[in-house]
């Protein structure tokens, strides 16, 4: 018999996943950095299944023990989250930045959100390898929120920001916080390594159990290395934050600086970071990964469809209790930061 390359048994495959996903709650809750402390350090904003809570432990599969999710795809229970932006007034006072409720493209009618990705080694190949679907119990982090200089926000690669000239704007990407008036809002974008150690779910840092060879953007990933071998998709979330109402001059700062503020309090966008906790139900990513369907066309209801979809309507309605009760949109008194009580 011929020998053959083992990863060209793999086969090739074009399957890439681009979905929409609602809001499920805006709360200071983060189960893989701080599980147990409710209220968290800041306020995240979490799209996806409804198991989602102040601690979730390892040993749950998430797939099984939520009951809806806020995202296109159903039998998608992961959870999705990253800091929220504020804008800072002259006075000093706060306002919770709203979101697009997608990517133009992905407009269905859902509320304010996020858009998922989960690509393979490029946009459109797996490269000849297998893509390997995350396991239950799986977690990650991608950026720091204690991340303050621009060199440190250089080591990670898939977080940038695009001033959106239009909601179509894409390509023109930056490290801090745009530093003029965006007519259509900012972009703020979050590419996760690719590459596991085959071993642990999670890691101490919540980030060394990955590795990533991404280059930025959506380009063709390098080869994952010894240490980190396996290839799984690479996860993007894209928040479109609609900045229109505050893009005045008269409103921005007298000092020429910007008005936007990280929910960690960082007004310069270095601290910018998110979190993953996986939760596809059974073996439904790696039925999708394994297929040549592309994007919102996974569906069932589409030609190549893998995977089962859901209305918006039936997006929308998955939520959970808030239970952090506190005033997140802005000011009378106002808990930035666990540190950072602020009245107006
Ligand atoms: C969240 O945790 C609380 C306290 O342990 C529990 O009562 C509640 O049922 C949990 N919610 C979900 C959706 O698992
Ligand atoms: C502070 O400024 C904001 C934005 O201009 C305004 O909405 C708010 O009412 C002001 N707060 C006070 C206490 O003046
Ligand atoms: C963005 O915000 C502006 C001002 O509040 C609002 O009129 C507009 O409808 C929003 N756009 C979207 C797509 O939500």
């Amino acid at each position: 018999m011929k020998w053959l390359p083992v990863a060209a048994l793999a086969g090739s495959a074009q399957a890439a996943l681009r979905f929409g996903c609602s809001t499920l709650t805006v709360q200071r809750l983060d189960p893989v950095v701080e599980p147990g402390n409710a209220p968290s350090a800041h306020v995240h904003q979490i799209v996806g299944g409804n198991a989602f809570n102040a601690t979730v432990d390892p040993s749950v599969d998430v797939g099984q023990r939520a009951t809806c999710t806020t995202c296109l795809y159903s039998e998608d229970f992961s959870n999705y989250w990253t800091a929220v932006l504020y804008f800072r007034a002259r006075n000093g006072s706060y306002k919770r930045v709203p979101q697009y409720p997608n990517a133009p493209s992905l407009h269905d009618g859902q509320k304010a959100g996020m858009t998922i990705y989960y690509t393979q080694e490029s946009f459109s190949s797996n490269g000849n390898q297998k893509i390997t679907a995350f396991k239950p119990g799986f977690r990650m982090t991608v950026g720091s929120p204690a991340t303050n200089s621009r060199e440190g926000a250089e080591k990670f690669h898939g977080l940038r920001y695009t001033c959106l000239q239009t909601v179509l704007t894409r390509g023109s990407e930056t490290f801090e916080l745009p530093k003029e008036p965006c007519p259509a809002g900012i972009m703020a974008i979050h590419h996760f390594p690719a590459c596991w150690d085959g071993k642990n779910l999670d890691s101490p840092d919540h980030q060394s159990h990955m590795y990533n060879t991404g280059k930025g953007g959506f380009q063709v990933a390098a080869s994952c290395p010894a240490s980190h071998p396996v290839r799984m998709p690479q996860v993007a979330y894209e928040t479109l934050w609609n900045t229109t109402e505050f893009n005045s001059r008269e409103l921005w700062p007298e000092d020429g600086s910007q008005p936007f503020v990280w929910s960690t309090g960082d007004a310069k966008g270095y601290s910018t970071h998110a979190d993953y906790l996986f939760g596809w139900k059974g073996d439904s990513l790696q039925r999708a990964m394994d297929s040549n369907c592309f994007f919102q066309d996974c569906g069932t209801d589409r030609a190549k469809g893998v995977l089962k979809v859901q209305t918006p309507a039936e997006k929308n309605a998955c939520t959970i209790k808030t239970t952090v009760n506190e005033d997140i949109d802005g000011c009378e008194c106002f808990q930035l930061r666990v540190d950072n009580r602020i009245c107006c």
